[in-house]
């Protein structure tokens, strides 16, 4: 478990995603950024089952040492949550990343310390070789984020995305 403090002086603790969390909460979480229609791939809410598939399947991959999500829960709720994953076969070398912050604990650092501890939770179980993220172009709060951690654009995907029924760029950051 790790502790950040936040810039309004909240404490959000960070922990795995294990067993015994609420799928119910999993599933609030993530269908609330989906109906937000933010920044994030998922365009379709997910439901009870498919979210209980993805926190067995979360497990099963911290189990194997091929990815994990990190949730940092404020007073409790669940505020945020960022993975990382390996790629598969001659690509395992490298970790992908991923962060998503709920709508009323954005703009107070959590974004940022709970990809910092990502970051360097990735490098102590992986030491992965490239640790990337994709971001769309359309997306500035979060390109402002990485790059102010360090990641920089080395690929881009032109009108990849249909966000808001209109095209953007996908980019693939690297640290
Ligand atoms: C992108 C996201 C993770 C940022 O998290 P956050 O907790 O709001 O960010 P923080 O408060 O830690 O701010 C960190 C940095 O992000 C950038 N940032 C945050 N809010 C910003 C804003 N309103 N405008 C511009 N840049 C902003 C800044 O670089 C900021 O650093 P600074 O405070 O020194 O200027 C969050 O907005 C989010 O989850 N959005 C919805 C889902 C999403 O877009 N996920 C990323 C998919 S690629």
């Amino acid at each position: 478990m790790d502790k950040l403090i936040l810039d309004d002086g909240r404490v959000a603790i960070v922990s795995f995603v294990k067993k015994d969390d609420s799928t119910a909460e999993y599933l609030r979480f993530i269908n609330r950024l989906i109906d937000e229609k933010t920044n994030i791939l998922a365009d379709k809410k997910f439901n009870l089952k498919q979210e209980e598939e993805w926190k067995k399947m979360q497990i099963e991959n911290q189990k194997k040492r091929i990815g994990y999500t990190l949730v940092a829960r404020i007073s409790g709720k669940i505020a945020g949550t960022s993975g990382a994953n390996l790629g598969k076969f001659k690509e395992k070398g490298n970790a992908s990343l991923g962060i998503a912050i709920a709508k009323e604990f954005r703009g107070i650092g959590l974004g940022e310390a709970l990809l910092r501890l990502n970051i360097r939770k990735a490098r102590k179980i992986y030491n992965p070789k490239n640790m990337v993220l994709t971001v769309f172009s359309t997306n500035k709060i979060a390109h402002n984020l990485y790059s102010k951690v360090g990641f920089r654009e080395f690929a881009r995907f032109p009108k990849w995305i249909k966000h808001r029924g209109k095209y953007c760029d996908m980019i693939y950051m690297k640290l």
